[in-house]
């Protein structure tokens, strides 16, 4: 065993022991998904503890813990009001900053629920192996490094993982909230390949490069947007022709900060389509656990695209 291997079995080892003792019913729900891929759950959790731990110090497991139950809850809450009420709470992006993203409290436990769940939940760490195998792989095919953009970064784990398997390339992390900047700056800063990331705070949706990038990423984002279509027409215009894109987002899935309803895959493959993507591969994950009974399947759809070079290439 490495000494990094032994690194990340500590910090699995300290985070499950607190997280049984401290919140043993929402433990049951990690200790299903370790089961079911106890490698990926590894690979990822692992580092991402890692950087938990270099954000917020020592206590890191205990908030991380808060975080998850805290964002459990709340997702199961508007998930209950969207059954009753067939609609998501609010519509636009006004009403949420209002209810949540102006209150710091309740999105710093929603950030690290948001981070959670990445990991424990099984339907996410499938859609983070889809990621390993149909879209990293299409990246290194370039051959020498490159640049890469992450559109709504948040804490900036999809392309932190991303250059853990993409020697040399480079990242430009954009996010429209200043402490996700900051998070996800203090987070990066720990890794040996911190100097190639790059933070810019600014809106996603009208964001340009200086030069075209060679791939892309924006996961989760699209569903927190009044125009989704905005921000797909961003990515595709901050790429080379023929790069890829990673996209996920949620279908027919409550949370307190989702204005836009998707209700099926076709929706999302058309609007990518429609800003000049296509699509290569497609995989739309939901979880186990939801009763048959339900009105709504609650579910992730996650997309590699890759963009055209004209109208019908
Ligand atoms: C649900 S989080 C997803 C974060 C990260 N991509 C992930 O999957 O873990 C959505 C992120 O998008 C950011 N965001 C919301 N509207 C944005 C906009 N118009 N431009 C850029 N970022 C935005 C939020 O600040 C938040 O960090």
């Amino acid at each position: 065993m490495s000494t990094r291997d032994i690194d990340v079995t500590n910090e699995l080892t300290v985070f499950e022991d607190r997280f049984r003792e401290t919140a043993a019913a929402f433990f049951r729900e990690y200790e299903r998904t370790r089961a079911a891929e106890p490698d990926t759950l590894t690979r990822v959790a692992g580092p991402m503890l890692r950087w938990a731990k270099a954000a917020l110090g020592e206590g890191y497991a205990d908030r991380l813990i808060e975080g998850y139950c805290f964002f459990v809850m709340e997702v199961n809450r508007a998930q209950k009001s969207y059954e009753k009420n067939g609609r998501y709470e609010y519509e636009t992006f006004a009403a949420v900053y209002e209810k949540a993203y102006s209150n710091q409290d309740f999105m710093d436990l929603y950030h690290w629920g948001v981070y959670c769940s990445t990991f424990v939940w099984h339907h996410h760490l499938n859609i983070y192996k889809f990621f390993e195998s149909h879209f990293l792989p299409l990246v290194a095919k370039k051959g020498e490094p490159g640049q890469l953009v992450d559109l709504g970064a948040g804490s900036g784990i999809w392309h932190l993982l991303a250059l853990g398997h993409l020697s040399g390339w480079q990242a430009t992390a954009v996010d429209i909230s200043e402490p996700s900047i900051g998070m996800s700056t203090r987070m990066a800063s720990t890794l040996p390949f911190a100097a190639n990331v790059k933070h810019v705070c600014a809106d996603a949706t009208s964001w340009k490069p200086s030069e075209p990038m060679d791939a892309g990423i924006s996961c989760f984002l699209l569903e927190h947007l009044e125009r989704p279509q905005d921000l797909l027409g961003s990515l595709a215009g901050a790429l080379k022709p023929g790069a890829h894109a990673f996209i996920t987002c949620a279908i027919t899935a409550a949370e307190i900060d989702h204005i836009y309803e998707f209700r099926r895959e076709s929706e999302v493959l058309v609007l990518v389509e429609s800003v000049g993507f296509r699509v290569k591969h497609m995989y739309s994950a939901e979880p186990e656990t939801t009763p048959a009974d339900r009105k709504y399947l609650p579910r992730s759809l996650a997309m590699v695209v890759q963009k055209r070079h004209n109208e019908i290439w």
